[in-house]
């Protein structure tokens, strides 16, 4: 009874029965859907020269902002401005080994985790074990798509729909922003099934290995008991990007709203709303495509 159907290096497991998941095309990796650029599957960067077991920073080009992990738990902080420093992994190209410390996030699900039916959320994800601060746990994979195609989805959903789409917006060095959609709603991986809490056990990274398309990779936040149901900010509020904006005053804004039940102390009572899916004026002026 494995969600994965094999393609992840640990089986995930259904609870109470693979049977009752609706159906879904388990892909470990992003895949190019309508729209989406570059192909994901595509190698955009060269890799390093190191031949150490294990490349580290200065010498390592793939490290030019310094170390991204130490004894396997993500380093980065939020610098003052509350920005994260990009994260590159070492990649196919580069020289060093499978054990070099900058590879984590492409070794894969190293946690049992679970799909399983919450009370009040249709399904979510837990983790059947331990999980310390600061490891990766999964990552959010689905089909990339531009942003028409991923404005075209969401018109398409009624509000009892469960909304898959994710817009990742990333501020570069110089003042633009990078947009990358990813829909896992037919196409995805386990992160699918990630809920939204208010007060979450997870937070989202953008990590690059061969590719300019980031992967979405969940950390651990704080330790993870077992059983514990795994969780992230909708928002992108805490570690992530750009916060999304506020949901907006419109009749559709309202519309739209829906109900949170992460059961936080400190929950907002509804789930975070990206109006700038669903309304093409409200992106941000100065968002553009940079490939
Ligand atoms: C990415 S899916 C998560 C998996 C989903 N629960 C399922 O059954 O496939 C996002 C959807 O799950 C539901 N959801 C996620 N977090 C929730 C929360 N805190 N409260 C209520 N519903 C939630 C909403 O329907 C949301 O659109
Ligand atoms: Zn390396
Ligand atoms: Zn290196
Ligand atoms: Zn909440």
């Amino acid at each position: 009874m494995d969600v994965s159907r094999g393609l992840e290096p640990l089986p995930v497991s259904v609870w109470p029965r693979l049977e009752e998941l609706p159906a879904f095309q388990y892909s470990p990796d992003h895949v190019l859907g309508e729209g989406g650029k570059p192909d994901p599957s595509e190698i955009s960067f060269p890799g390093c020269s190191c031949h150490s077991a294990s490349c580290l920073a200065p010498t390592c080009s793939c490290l030019h902002y310094g170390e991204n992990y130490k004894n396997l738990s993500i380093k980065t902080k939020r610098s003052e401005l509350g920005f994260s420093k990009p994260i590159f992994e070492c990649n196919t190209m580069c020289h060093c080994g499978e054990m070099c410390q900058n590879r984590i996030v492409q070794r894969g699900l190293q946690f049992q985790l679970e799909v399983f039916k919450t009370t009040e959320k249709g399904w979510g994800l837990r983790t059947l074990e331990f999980i310390p601060k600061g490891r990766f746990v999964c990552e959010y994979a689905g089909e990339i798509l531009d942003f028409n195609e991923a404005h075209r989805r969401i018109q398409l959903q009624t509000s009892s729909d469960s909304n898959y789409i994710i817009a990742v917006r990333e501020h570069l060095y110089d003042g633009r922003i990078m947009e990358t959609f990813v829909d896992p709603t037919y196409i995805g991986n386990v992160g699918r099934f990630l809920n939204h809490s208010c007060e979450p056990n997870l937070f989202m990274v953008p990590v690059r290995i061969d590719s300019m398309v980031p992967k979405l990779a969940l950390f651990a936040d704080h330790d993870i008991c077992a059983y514990e149901e795994l969780t992230y900010d909708y928002s992108g509020r805490y570690h992530n990007f750009l916060p999304i904006e506020e949901q907006s005053n419109t009749q559709e804004g309202k519309e739209s709203k829906k109900p949170c039940f992460c059961r936080a102390k400190s929950c907002t009572s509804s789930l975070p709303y990206d109006s700038s899916l669903f309304h093409k004026d409200d992106r941000k002026s100065n968002a553009e495509e940079i490939f």
